[in-house]
């Protein structure tokens, strides 16, 4: 009697998906796209366990519609904010997730993000395809440099600290954080823990690598970014719904702030009229945080590995649960 298991998307991954397929029998949504909502109310009933990723909504409506045998949600993501998880511990459902492996790909995104933005790549680039490039020029394209800047990362997690450890290369002169405690890695690059005002006026370079919360929701807002420099760049590769996009849009219109660079935003994907799309100022990536050929194939590993520890009876044996 195989388990049953729904994967949220055809294309997940080979190793993941063949290691689910030897075990049970995996039932596919065939599109591309998102599952609809619809559909995911349909193929959640008599599954024992879900293979799913960010744009899942997974709440109470979907647990509801899940039957009673439903053991496990694994979602192939570091960001669990499209989980409810008081609804799943409700029920002592099992959740599994894909921190750390991904860390490394995701700080790197973010710092070609900062650079691309800050040295102005894309703008830059377009501009030779429009016939701008007239001759090197002493002051054209210019950017502010990263040596001897201050650096604030907002949220210091495992892709915060590495952020800060690839920055601390460039030279950069200070690394402020804010984090609920005291992070011991902080050392190795010098990072100095500061309430998050301070970090605001204080940084040249604000990176965003905080969780989706409850608490972390619109953090950046009007005022938010009226206590930055005229001069800040800022980045997130965390989630849309930690800026007020609007009152980001004016900061970058108005000169509240210099740039910002954002692989995250709402809605994704972005509609093509969107203000954000107009911004020479606004370097926008679409959420490709976690896209290295590599990682994408361990998180799909890691999901199924999560699901199967569950579904064997040994969820003492998932490489990544989340505590409920
Ligand atoms: C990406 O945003 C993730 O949460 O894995
Ligand atoms: C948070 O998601 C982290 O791993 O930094």
């Amino acid at each position: 009697n195989r388990p049953k298991v729904l994967i949220t998307r055809p294309d997940v991954p080979a190793g993941g998906l063949n290691l689910l397929k030897e075990q049970c029998d995996v039932i596919l949504w065939e599109k591309p796209e998102p599952i609809s909502r619809s559909a995911l109310l349909s193929k959640i009933q008599n599954v024992d366990g879900v293979y799913c990723l960010l744009t899942d909504k997974i709440d109470e409506e979907v647990l509801n519609a899940a039957g009673p045998q439903l053991k496990v949600v694994a979602s192939m993501s570091v960001g669990v904010d499209h989980l409810d998880l008081q609804a799943l511990k409700k029920r002592n459902i099992k959740v599994g997730y894909t921190p750390g492996i991904l860390t490394d790909a995701t700080a790197e995104l973010a710092v070609a993000l900062l650079l691309s933005t800050s040295r102005r790549l894309i703008e830059a680039n377009r501009a030779i395809y429009k016939g701008e490039w007239k001759a090197w020029s002493p002051t054209w394209m210019c950017g502010p440099g990263l040596s001897g800047s201050t650096v604030g990362i907002v949220g210091l997690g495992r892709i915060g600290t590495q952020v800060a450890k690839c920055l601390k290369g460039f030279n950069t002169a200070k690394i402020l954080y804010t984090s609920r405690s005291i992070k011991q890695a902080a050392i190795q690059f010098g990072g100095e823990k500061v309430e998050l005002e301070t970090l605001l006026e204080r940084s040249d370079f604000i990176i965003v690598t905080t969780a989706l919360t409850p608490d972390t929701r619109q953090m950046f807002n009007k005022n938010t970014f009226q206590k930055m420099k005229k001069s800040a760049i800022f980045i997130n590769v965390s989630r849309g719904d930690v800026v007020d996009q609007p009152a980001l849009i004016e900061a970058l219109k108005n000169g509240i702030i210099r740039a910002a660079g954002l692989d995250v935003m709402t809605p994704e994907p972005i509609p093509l009229d969107n203000e954000l799309l107009k911004l020479d100022n606004c370097v926008i990536l679409p959420h490709i945080g976690s896209a290295a050929i590599e990682t994408r194939e361990e998180m799909s590993i890691i999901t199924a590995k999560n699901i199967m520890a569950v579904l064997k009876g040994v969820p003492a044996e998932m490489p990544s649960p989340l505590q409920l």
